[in-house]
Parts: structure tokens; C-alpha cells; sequence
């Protein structure tokens, strides 16, 4: 199952593409998509008994990381920041739970930002309850929350727990104390160590470590010596980002010095050392960049096909729709994305007023849920079932799907899948560069040099 990966392997596959946690993807989404369309959504979505993942942003952040690619609000630590956006988020909520009429049952609860944890105990505790008194969230569903160890006492952890998060995820990105002067990120070790040594008390049911590769100063030995350190803490996953360097769209990013950056073949090879230790240290690469214990939920879902994924990254849980709160948060419901204001005046001021603050998004045409369809069954079950798509969409999918018989060809040839029967599987080679495979059923890249916008794999 875990496939040798070689430079001329990603030389060959590492080509500019989306990460496919939507489609379309938010390039294309538009100010089509309003308040009265989403009120309309909340409506329908109602009037059915569908399941709901909730996802709530945090966007406030103490100091900014110069390699920050998120959507982030800096703020010093003063309760008052933390208490204007939580009246905002429970208007939303409350007008969220009034359009669709009623309590719906939560699968999946997760947290994230920015930095959850900048928010003090007792807002977390007033932001949870509000979210039980909105929704009926399902205590055996996941319920997760991002945290930054610099602002996680043992206390807020214990509180974290108590309130019934059974799910973290760390920002650990790099141990080495040169890189982490580098990117205004201080951070020892024994930090993170004593945080998962708690959570490993608490009993929380998975620990994922986030690390980034490619930042200032990193060589393939001091990433070497971070992933040793990890592997001896042994969290249930690992998230290992390939760092987005995108100074035009983040201005901070800026304050790197690019001379400091590794080179991309240096890059590279950083990136593979670390695969290979995680895969020597008992760990199963789930597509190309997580990896997961292999007892570990995630690896037995991905061994079984039975693999989700959405904008929180993979699952086990799936739910049908998804109702994304707070700034910048997305959401999809009744065939719809929705993504609310971007700008934290303008989020405020709209729910000030009694307005859900969407911005854009994207209703789905029927040719983009044949698509959509396709290329999630292709990122998180690895293979497509073309029965089951023409019983869900009445036409027959070698037929709708004549112009990407080409690209299907060459992804036999190039080993990422292989046909079989009324089946396309993809190989191991293909779960690792499934977005490839994907590439060529996305319509909305089939103008010339539309990929261009999006980062490499590596
Ligand atoms: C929204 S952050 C939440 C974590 C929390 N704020 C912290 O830093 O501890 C989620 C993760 O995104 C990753 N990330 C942020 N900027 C990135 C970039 N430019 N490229 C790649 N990964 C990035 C980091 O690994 C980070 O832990
Ligand atoms: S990496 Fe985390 S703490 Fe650092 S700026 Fe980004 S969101 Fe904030």
C-alpha cells in the first residue's frame, strides 16, 4: 500500500492543481450566490433529515507567522476582541437556526482559524453551549478544535475536553529553533511534548500534528531531526503541508527572505526524507500529504475505500451538508457553496443589521454535480462506480464523459488508474497524485493556463 515515490515520479506529476476540497473550486464562485439564496438553501435544507458538519472560524491570532497562509486577524490577547465576534457568531448561528426551522443533528463539529485557542476558557464554554443551544450536536460525532500550543494552558485543555472536544490538531510546523527565529513562530519542543502528553491523558480520540515544509532555513536534516521528535511523540496523524509561498496574495510572506528559502530541488528532498521516515516509523500515507498510525480510523478508512473529504481535510464521518459560521467560513448545502464576508468590519456590520453575511459562492450546474460526483468518489473512495453514476444521473458516464476519454487513456498509461468492468480504480501510485486524475474531469481547467493560480503538490 505505501508506494516508493521518486523525484522522477513527482517531477512528473507535480504540476499546479487544486486540492479538489471543492468543485468547483472557489475561483470561480460568484456574487450569484447572495443572502436570499442561502436563506433559500436554509429553508429547503429544512424541510429534510439530512445530516450537518458544522464548521466555526476563529479568525484571531496573537502575532502572525510570516509563512501564514490562513485567513488570520491579528489581535493582542485582550477577552474584548474575542467577545464582539462571539455576539456576532451567536447572531449567526441564531439566524441560521431560524431559516432552517429547527435543531439539526451535527456529525461533525470542528474549530478552526486563525486560533481557536486565543479565545480565553470561558468564551470557548459560551461559544459551545450557543452551538448546543443552535444545533444538536452528536457527542459520538467528531468534535475537533485547531490548537496553537503557545496559547493552550493545561487548563484550557482540561476545559476543552470537559466540554466534550474529542479531537485536536496542533500546529507544530518545524521543532528547529533556527527556522522557528526565522518565521516568528518560538516554540520549543517541550511544549508540544508536555500538550500531547495531556491530550494523551485526557484521552482525547485522535492527536494530528500539522508540520510544513519548505520554510526559511530548513535542510533535510533539521526537518530530519523535527520528524525523529514527532515520531517519538506518535500522534494518530500527521498533516505535512508543503509551504505555500504566495507573497503577491499574502504581503506578509514578504518578510521572508526568498535567499533563505530551500531550493525546489532541496525542497523536494526534504519532502521525501520525511515520507520515508513516517512510513519506517509505522505510520500509512493517506494521498500525498497526511499521513495516519495504521490502527489509526483515517488508515483503516483509506485501506477500506471508505474515505471522506471536505474543506476540514479527510473523514470518517461524512455528513450531507455543510454549514460553515464565522469570517471567511464555507459552507454547502442543497447543491450550493457558500462562503460568507472576508473583511471582519463588514462580517460584523452585517449581522449588526440582522443580515447572514454571505459574500459569494456557486450554485451547482447539473453538469457540475456530474463532475463534482466524480471527482470526490475519485479523492476519497480512489475509484469511480460508473453504474452508480448513471443510476444517479440517468446517462451513461463513458458517454457524457467522451472528451475526457483521452485524459482516462493516459492516466492508464501513466499507472495512476485502471479500468475494469463498469470500474476505474486508482492504483497507489494514483491515490498519491489523485488531484491529477481529477485534473481531467474538472471543466473549469480546461481553458489554457487557468492553473496557473494554484500551488504545486510539492
Ligand atoms: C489555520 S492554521 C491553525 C493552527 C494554529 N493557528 C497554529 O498555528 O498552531 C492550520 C495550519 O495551516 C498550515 N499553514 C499555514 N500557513 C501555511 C502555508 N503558507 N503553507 C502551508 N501550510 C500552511 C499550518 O501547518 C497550520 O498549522
Ligand atoms: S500559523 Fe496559526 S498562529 Fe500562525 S498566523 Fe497562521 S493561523 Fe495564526
Amino acid at each position: 500500500m505505501n508506494v516508493a515515490i521518486d523525484r522522477v515520479t513527482v517531477a512528473k506529476f507535480d504540476v499546479p492543481g487544486p486540492r479538489y476540497t471543492s468543485y468547483p473550486t472557489a475561483p470561480v464562485w460568484s456574487e450569484d450566490v447572495n443572502e436570499k439564496v442561502y436563506r433559500d438553501k436554509l429553508q429547503a435544507f429544512g424541510k429534510t433529515e439530512k445530516t450537518l458538519s458544522l464548521y466555526i472560524h476563529i479568525p484571531f491570532c496573537r502575532s502572525l507567522c510570516s509563512y501564514c497562509g490562513c485567513n488570520v486577524v491579528v489581535r493582542k490577547a485582550d477577552e474584548r476582541f474575542g467577545d464582539e465576534y462571539l455576539k456576532c457568531l451567536s447572531k449567526e448561528m441564531e439566524l441560521v437556526r431560524r431559516f432552517i426551522g429547527g435543531r439539526k443533528k451535527v456529525a461533525q463539529f470542528h474549530v478552526g482559524g486563525g486560533t481557536p485557542t486565543f479565545l480565553s476558557e470561558a468564551q470557548i464554554e459560551r461559544l459551545y453551549v450557543k452551538a448546543q443551544e443552535n444545533f444538536d450536536i452528536d457527542p459520538e460525532g467528531e468534535i475537533a478544535i485547531e490548537i496553537d500550543p503557545r496559547t493552550t494552558t493545561e487548563s484550557k485543555i482540561k476545559k476543552l475536553r470537559a466540554l466534550g472536544f474529542n479531537r485536536v490538531s496542533i500546529g507544530v510546523q518545524d521543532f528547529n529553533e533556527d527556522v522557528q527565529r526565522q518565521v516568528g513562530r518560538h516554540q520549543p519542543y517541550s511544549l508540544v511534548k508536555e500538550l500531547h502528553e495531556r491530550c494523551r491523558e485526557l484521552q482525547f480520540e485522535s492527536v494530528n500534528f500539522d508540520l510544513i515544509y519548505g520554510l526559511p532555513r530548513q535542510t533535510v536534516k533539521s526537518f530530519r531531526e523535527t520528524v525523529e521528535k514527532v515520531i517519538l511523540l506518535r500522534p494518530d496523524r500527521i498533516a505535512l503541508y508543503s509551504f505555500a509561498y504566495v507573497p503577491w496574495l499574502k504581503r506578509h510572506q514578504r518578510k521572508i527572505e526568498a535567499s533563505l528559502l530551500p531550493s525546489s530541488d532541496l525542497k523536494l528532498d526534504i519532502f521525501l526524507n520525511a515520507r520515508a521516515q513516517f512510513l519506517e516509523g509505522g505510520y500509512m500515507a493517506i494521498a500525498m500529504d497526511h499521513f495516519a498510525l495504521e490502527d489509526d480510523e483515517l488508515a483503516r478508512a483509506f485501506k477500506r475505500g471508505t474515505l471522506y473529504r471536505n474543506f476540514m481535510g479527510y473523514t470518517v464521518k461524512p455528513a450531507d451538508e455543510y454549514i460553515g459560521l464565522g469570517l471567511t467560513s464555507i459552507g454547502f448545502l442543497e447543491g450550493t457553496y457558500v462562503q460568507n464576508q472576508k473583511a471582519l468590519p463588514a462580517y460584523e456590520r452585517r449581522l449588526k443589521s440582522g443580515h447572514l453575511p454571505v459574500e459569494r459562492g456557486k450554485i451547482l450546474s447539473p453538469d457540475d454535480k456530474k463532475r463534482q460526483w466524480t471527482i470526490r468518489s475519485l479523492m476519497c473512495q480512489f475509484q469511480v462506480d460508473k453504474k452508480v453514476f448513471a443510476g444517479l444521473f440517468g446517462v451513461d458516464f463513458d458517454q457524457y464523459f467522451k472528451e475526457e476519454k483521452t485524459h482516462i487513456r493516459k492516466c492508464v498509461q501513466d499507472g495512476l488508474i485502471r479500468c475494469e468492468g463498469d470500474k476505474i480504480y486508482a492504483t497507489d501510485l494514483g491515490k498519491i497524485f489523485i488531484r491529477n486524475v481529477c485534473m481531467g474531469f474538472d471543466y473549469y481547467l480546461k481553458g489554457k493556463g487557468s492553473q496557473q493560480k494554484f500551488s504545486r503538490t510539492i
